[in-house]
């Protein structure tokens, strides 16, 4: 594999290595693209104010989520169909995930069997959660029996994915013809009773099925396991969701691949954390791409965050070994920025570090 130095750098190597339209469906958003790249550009816009010669010794990463404590507060977002990025797929990036102690999130739409995915990394005593995310399905009994297929094969939660009711317009993907090869598909939805879309028919296909709130209510009563929302933006909603006692929430819109011109995730998240208080546990995702931007997220609020692309531009340029050390550069680089700031511990990490200070001599 080529050297790289950070993250941005894997997108031109897996630009290089891919089908063009495989790249599409990868890196590509819906319509115009706006919240895609105002995600990651509202990552950068917030400063971060460095403050020095405050004791660091004895720093770590750690941090407490879901009743446990993790290395640090990096997972990998669920990415449908990793095969099309390299022949070992979901079974590459959950053994790197789990090889540097980071979580991991299974989507439905996985291309290697949950089964060997969670048989992987299971026994690694460093591994992080590992948890399945859930793309309701028009029938039930046929939830219920992933979800029962995920808890028996080890999965720690599920994460209901409640932002995406209708696939987004995505023109990148529509116009670069990306369609997935045969013998790369959702292996556990081959017999799924879900509709087919057609195009041009958005309202006459998914959303007659699209999960409600009704529908939380039932996983929640259908599985022993804790529940996780998805794609949650509006306060709201968060309110609503906490009221249901869901495990916690994952603030996302879904990397730009959605609703475009949606808020970015930077700008939502102290929103989202202001309404539903201190104690829910909150994730965030879109435009992740420097450990600079994983300390501004738990300075804003969020207990963790999710890596979509950059993982998987890992994953097509370097396999595992692509992933793993990805998932170490992003890790330095939060430790860098905690030392820079002067957060010995991510708890440390406040509003404050992306708050211009208001100093008034007394
Ligand atoms: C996704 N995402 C996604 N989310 C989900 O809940 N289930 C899924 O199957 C998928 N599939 C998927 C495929 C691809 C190619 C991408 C890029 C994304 C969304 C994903 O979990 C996450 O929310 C975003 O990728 C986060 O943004 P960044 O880190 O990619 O900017
Ligand atoms: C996507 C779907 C699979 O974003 O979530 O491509």
């Amino acid at each position: 594999m080529n050297i790289f130095t950070a993250l941005p750098d894997l997108a031109e190597l897996a630009h290089q290595r891919l089908d063009p339209a495989v790249w599409a469906f990868l890196s590509g958003g819906a319509a115009d693209e706006r919240t895609l790249r105002a995600n990651t550009q509202a990552w950068q816009d917030l400063p971060l104010w460095p403050r020095v010669l405050r004791p660091l010794s004895g720093g770590h990463t750690r941090v407490a989520l879901a009743g446990r404590e993790l290395a640090h507060p990096i997972l990998l977002a669920p990415v449908a169909l990793q095969r099309l990025l390299h022949p070992e797929g979901e079974w590459a990036s959950a053994l790197a995930a789990a090889a540097q102690g980071a979580g991991f999130i299974l989507s439905t739409q996985t291309s290697v069997p949950m089964q060997r995915v969670a048989q992987a990394v299971l026994g690694d005593a460093g591994r992080g959660p590992l948890w399945f995310q859930l793309y309701w399905q028009a029938d039930r009994g046929f939830n219920q029996a992933l979800v029962q297929q995920a808890e028996s094969a080890g999965f720690e939660a599920i994460v209901l994915t409640v932002d995406a009711p209708v696939q987004g317009v995505r023109d990148a993907e529509r116009r670069a013809g990306f369609a997935p090869p045969a013998g790369i598909h959702a292996v556990h939805l081959r017999d799924s009773p879900a509709p087919p879309t057609t195009a041009g028919t958005y309202c006459a296909g998914l959303p007659a099925h699209a999960p409600t709130w009704d529908d939380v209510a039932w996983l929640q009563a259908a599985t022993r396991l804790p529940v996780w929302l998805k794609g949650v933006l509006h306060p709201l909603d968060a309110r609503q969701a906490q009221a249901l006692g869901v495990a916690g929430l994952i603030v996302s819109n879904h990397g730009g691949r959605t609703l475009d011109t949606a808020p970015a995730t930077a700008s939502v998240l102290p929103r989202v954390r202001a309404a539903v208080g201190d104690q829910l546990p909150l994730i965030v995702d879109g435009g992740i791409r420097r450990g600079t931007d994983v300390l501004k997220a738990l300075a804003l609020g969020a207990n963790a965050v999710l890596v979509g692309r950059p993982l998987m531009w890992a994953l097509a340029a370097g396999g595992a070994l692509g992933v793993a050390q990805a998932l170490r550069l992003l890790r330095d680089e939060l430790e860098a920025a905690m030392a820079l700031t002067g957060c010995r511990t991510l708890a440390d990490a406040g509003p404050e570090l992306v708050t211009a200070p208001a100093y008034h001599r007394e």
